[in-house]
């Protein structure tokens, strides 16, 4: 059967895109079950519909409190069986009680090289620190904000004349190809979150994640894919 993603959203959805195009291209062997979000404009679930994805809205402001909001995202995801849950741009501080129950297939994208600039405005505080290296991380989620074990990340330089746009173009980009990989890991049965941390191929992987342009010899050859 194939592996189930829920994907969970609050804008405009390009890396939702970004999975949906890997997987009409062959080159992430699972579905999107469902798109949720927390907005009922956000851009990405039109593209959910426009690929005939089934979408759930749940606006948060209904609910009194985030763990109300929370068991009831925990309901309706469940009623569509998914294997991994996907963060891809929700903008949603999650419960403790959502993380656990779905500990160890939960996986979010954040833009900055973790541990470095955790949380808002990853872009402009990279720039403000003078950085010459950013990236994004994909990362199994804890209880800790932005603070789950790593799996992989992709690094971009800053470069002198850059804003907080054009760094932020230069690290999605690097995002749309990142998720799609990883995700195929997941769904080919490849990348766990164990007791010790994060095992590919049943081995544990480096604590910052495995960098996706240097990736170890061994780690090509994926399902159905020539792309790792
Ligand atoms: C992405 O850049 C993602 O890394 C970021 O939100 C953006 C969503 O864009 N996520 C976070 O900041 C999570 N803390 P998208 O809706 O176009 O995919």
């Amino acid at each position: 059967m194939s592996h189930r993603l829920a994907v969970l959203i609050s804008g405009s959805g390009t890396n939702l895109q970004a999975i949906i195009d890997a997987i009409q291209a062959g080159q992430l062997q699972a579905e999107v079950a469902v798109v949720l979000s927390n907005s009922a404009t956000a851009g990405g679930l039109q593209r959910a519909i426009r690929a005939g994805i089934p979408t759930l809205t749940l606006d948060h402001r209904n609910y009194p409190d985030r763990s109300g909001f929370d068991q009831t995202m925990i309901s309706e995801l469940d009623r569509f069986q998914p294997d991994t849950v996907v963060l891809a741009g929700f903008m949603r501080i999650l419960s403790t009680a959502f993380v656990r129950h779905y500990h160890g297939r939960l996986i979010n994208i954040h833009p900055s090289l973790l541990p470095r600039h955790k949380g808002l405005h990853t872009h402009r505080r990279a720039l403000e620190a003078g950085d010459s290296e950013h990236g994004c991380t994909v990362h199994f989620v804890t209880e800790e904000l932005d603070g789950g074990p790593a799996i992989a990340r992709a690094r971009v330089p800053v470069l002198v004349n850059d804003d907080e746009e054009i760094l932020s173009q230069r690290v999605q980009a690097r995002e749309h190809d990142l998720y799609p990989r990883v995700l195929d890991w997941r769904a080919a049965g490849r990348l766990t979150l164990g007791p010790q941390g994060v095992l590919l191929d049943g081995k544990p992987i480096t604590a910052e994640g495995i960098d996706i342009d240097q990736l170890p010899a061994g780690l090509s050859g994926s399902a159905g894919t020539d792309r790792i």
